[in-house]
């Protein structure tokens, strides 16, 4: 993997955290325009059988059909869940990572999603055994097409050497809280760059108040005549980062995409890059 995958929307929208308002915030991110849709079979912050009734509904109004949206879920290890699992923990890793996928493919009411990621690995210091068995089962779903791509998420510049060293095939995705503080995860970002993965940034505003409330930041918005998180969203997006966001707010969504036609001068982007080191 490795190459730039085809279909990759220019925006994510993020289902965490929305209980009973997943279904109709996600339905309202479709019909706004997002064509990105994340989200992770863990219960404990994720509805993701209310995203299937949110799909349901644009399907049926024909607002757009399952092959226009990029669908990307995760597999979670049972210390990252609740008590309501998506799997059989008796049963080894690799029956749970497949089981995982069967219920999230029911969820969303599809036969493969376009991107199944691993939501954290085992240990947050070293790429572990258990990790390992992890990515085979990924690889062997996405090598019977229940997933067109594979990710990892919240992972280091470590773990992502040890994985390098370890496999033959690297993520398509790495998806992470992107901190303006560690050079908006710099390090991360360079080696994603370097090896064609795209980088997915979350936390993007909620991680960075106090960029957003630079001085110099909302300068920047006031001359253009855009938000503050649209200018944060534009620099990501000019920094080779592919924002999320899970505003469940309808301004907010129409702001968010329209971050993407905001332009900003290069002294603008290498300002925000350091503003926060
Ligand atoms: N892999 C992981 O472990 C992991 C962890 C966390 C999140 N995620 C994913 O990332 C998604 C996004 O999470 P997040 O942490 O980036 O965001 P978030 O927690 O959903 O929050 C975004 C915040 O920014 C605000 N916001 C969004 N657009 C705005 C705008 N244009 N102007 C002003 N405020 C705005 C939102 O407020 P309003 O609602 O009022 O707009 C909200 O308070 C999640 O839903 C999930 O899918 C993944």
């Amino acid at each position: 993997m490795g190459t730039e995958p085809p279909h990759t929307p220019d925006f994510l929208y993020g289902t965490a955290w929305k209980e009973e308002r997943t279904a109709g915030l996600t339905e309202l991110a479709i019909r706004t325009g997002f064509r990105g849709i994340d989200t992770a079979n863990q219960r404990r912050h994720y509805f993701e059988a209310g995203v299937g009734e949110g799909l349901a509904a644009v399907y049926r109004d024909g607002v757009v059909t399952r092959g226009q949206l990029f669908l990307q879920t995760k597999y979670t290890y049972q210390r990252g869940q609740d008590h309501r699992l998506p799997y059989d923990v008796s049963a080894g890793l690799a029956v749970q990572v497949a089981q995982s996928l069967a219920s999230s493919l029911e969820h969303l009411a599809t036969d493969h999603v376009d991107s199944f990621v691993l939501h954290g690995p085992s240990s947050g210091y070293d790429w572990a055994d258990a990790d390992a068995e992890v990515w085979e089962a990924m690889r062997n779903e996405r090598d019977a097409g229940r997933t067109r791509l594979l990710g990892v998420s919240n992972v280091s510049l470590r773990h992502l050497e040890q994985m390098e060293a370890a496999h033959a095939e690297l993520p398509a995705f790495v998806q992470n809280r992107c901190f303006a503080d560690l050079g908006w995860d710099r390090e991360v970002r360079s080696f994603c760059k370097d090896r064609n993965i795209i980088y997915q940034g979350f936390s993007l505003l909620t991680a960075n108040l106090e960029v957003l409330q630079h001085p110099a930041l909302i300068s920047f918005a006031q001359r253009l005549n855009v938000t503050p998180a649209q200018v944060v969203f534009s620099f990501a997006r000019a920094a080779g980062i592919l924002p999320l966001t899970g505003t469940s707010d309808r301004d907010h969504m129409v702001q968010d995409l329209a971050s993407a036609s905001v332009k900003l001068p290069p002294e603008v982007i290498l300002a925000i890059e350091s503003m926060a080191e």
